[in-house]
């Protein structure tokens, strides 16, 4: 291998697909490079095999991370297109790559600007991509370019409150399609889905890091913006960065309550809807009995400091759970079916 840093270039003995030499310059014109019309179908497989292979490399193999570096910065162009885009953030716009993957791309890059010749291929923290629920922690980071795991393979999906749209509190339009379409839509998703998004949410409390001065750093999803937990084919998944606490299991109950019955965007709030009491009160004890199943904390915090009076409000006499009662019995460890007989009593 020759690399020549100096003058902005290097050459790969190896190529993606044969042996021929590549002179990839960051200078040359993207419309000039070897994968210029390459077939959309062709496109997710080569992308997904080059993924994958530099995903089986250790920190060492310096080689396979240009070889990567080189292939997806040619081919961002045919990523970065208006049919491959799926949604965007405050801060990046999502493309689907394949079924598997999707690139995310920090606003304000294109695809001649995103990745740097001097960028590194980064293969970041693996333990959160082994949470299946999770699809928030790149699973390559390249310049202003990260690989996630698809969470919406099927482009089919709906994020738990309204979508993105600045610092704008929802629109009278806005609450009405979420309560016409996502109340109806998240009371139907079953019981086995909840308890996957409770369990996944365990798993995350008993990931940690230890600082310098010995304390811990625990992971929470942020669900102050509701675009984070999104329901794809009847599955719940977490995307975007988590939040670092030094709260211990920080994921409780209201990690699930909070996106799916009481906030609508960072800024607003579900309305009480007469005809909504029942689909919400299923969604309600569908969470309580996931999160007592995964044995969850039913804490709530200082967080979601407005959830109870909101759970009150839309639930009316339906929200006949005590907290309180619950979060006696799981310090007190009774048996979760006890538990169980309790919420299924009480929510008759
Ligand atoms: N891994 C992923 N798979 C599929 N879609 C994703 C993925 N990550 C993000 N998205 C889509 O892009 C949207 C925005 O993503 P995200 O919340 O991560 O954006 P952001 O710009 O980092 O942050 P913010 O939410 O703070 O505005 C999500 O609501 C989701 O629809
Ligand atoms: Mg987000």
């Amino acid at each position: 291998m020759n690399i020549n840093l100096s003058t902005n270039s290097f050459n790969l003995n190896k190529n993606v697909n044969n042996n021929k030499q590549l002179n990839l310059t960051t200078h040359t014109p993207k419309n000039n490079l070897k994968f210029k019309g390459i077939q959309p179908n062709e496109l997710s497989r080569v992308l997904d095999a080059n993924i994958d292979s530099v995903l089986k490399t250790n920190a060492f193999d310096v080689g396979a991370r240009m070889k990567f570096h080189k292939v997806i910065n040619e081919l961002l162009p045919q990523i970065m297109t208006p049919e491959n885009f799926i949604n965007k953030g405050r801060e990046s716009k999502v493309y689907k790559i394949s079924d598997k993957y999707v690139a995310k791309v920090k606003r304000g890059y294109d695809a001649n600007s995103a990745i740097h010749f001097y960028n590194f291929t980064k293969l970041p923290d693996k333990r959160f991509n082994q949470l299946d629920i999770y699809y928030g922690e790149p699973v390559i980071r390249l310049g202003n370019t990260e690989i996630l795991k698809n969470a919406t393979p099927s482009k089919n999906f709906i994020c738990c409150g309204t979508s993105y749209r600045g610092a704008k509190a929802a629109t009278i339009d806005e609450r009405a399609e979420y309560d016409k379409t996502f109340v109806p839509l998240c009371a139907s998703i079953p019981q086995e889905s909840y308890d996957k998004f409770a369990n996944g949410l365990a798993e995350l409390n008993k990931i940690h890091d230890m600082k310098m001065n010995l304390s811990k750093v625990y992971y929470t999803p942020d669900i102050i913006n509701p675009n984070n937990i999104l329901i794809s084919d009847n599955e719940f998944k977490i995307v975007d960065k988590l939040d670092k606490t030094k709260q211990r299991e920080p994921n409780t109950l209201f990690t699930m309550l909070e996106p799916l019955l009481i906030r609508l965007s960072p800024e607003s709030y579900v309305h009480y809807n007469e005809e909504l009491v029942e689909p919400r009160a299923k969604i309600y004890k569908k969470c309580l009995i996931a999160a007592t199943k995964a044995n969850l904390p039913i804490e709530n915090s200082l967080t979601y400091e407005y959830s109870d009076y909101y759970l009150g409000d839309i639930l009316k006499t339906r929200k006949s759970v005590s907290h309180e009662d619950l979060r006696k019995m799981r310090l007190r460890d009774e048996p979760i079916e006890n538990r169980l007989d309790y919420i299924e009593n009480a929510m008759k």
